[in-house]
């Protein structure tokens, strides 16, 4: 089997994978990083995004093998030094989750809008979540921390 090698969440790893093997399963199984979520096989509802090389993927679109040398972000890796990031602090505030399923993948997704779009309208923010889909919240509260976060305010 292949060996596969990257830098997730700051740390060099590796493992073996079979040629078939998703990121999201590596990021999983081998690397038991289970903030990743798998809510769906056909790579509609966003619960399995992580950022590879800085940009949010549905982990479930790659294969570990592609991600070869890569540097991932899990939602694991956000933390530091035991705080949160901003934007989960504002998920929290805005009570921008219910169940929690999606809300990795919101979080991950969200950063890397914010990354590309610093001052999102709302109509921009409730596009760039047609990749997500949250079965619990009604996005409303999901936009309000995304807001939260652009305005740099504290709820
Ligand atoms: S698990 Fe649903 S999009 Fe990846
Ligand atoms: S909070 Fe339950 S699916 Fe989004």
């Amino acid at each position: 089997m292949p060996t596969v090698s990257m830098a997730v969440n700051g740390k060099d790893v590796s493992g073996e994978v079979e040629g078939r093997t998703l990121l999201v399963e590596f990021i999983r199984k081998n690397l038991r990083l289970t903030g990743t979520h798998v809510g769906c096989d056909t790579s509609q509802c966003g619960a399995c995004v992580v950022h590879v090389n800085g940009r949010s993927v549905k982990s479930c679109t790659m294969l570990a093998v592609e991600a070869e040398g890569a540097t991932v972000t899990t939602l694991e890796g956000l933390v530091k030094d035991g705080k949160m990031h901003p934007m989960q602090e504002a998920f929290r505030d805005q009570h921008g989750l219910q169940c929690g399923f999606c809300t990795p993948g919101m979080v991950m997704s969200t950063i890397d809008l914010l990354r590309v779009n610093p001052d999102p309208s709302e109509a921009e923010i409730r596009d760039w979540l047609e990749g997500n889909i949250c079965r619990c919240t009604g996005y409303h509260n999901i936009v309000k921390a995304v807001q939260q976060v652009a305005s740099g305010d504290a709820a």
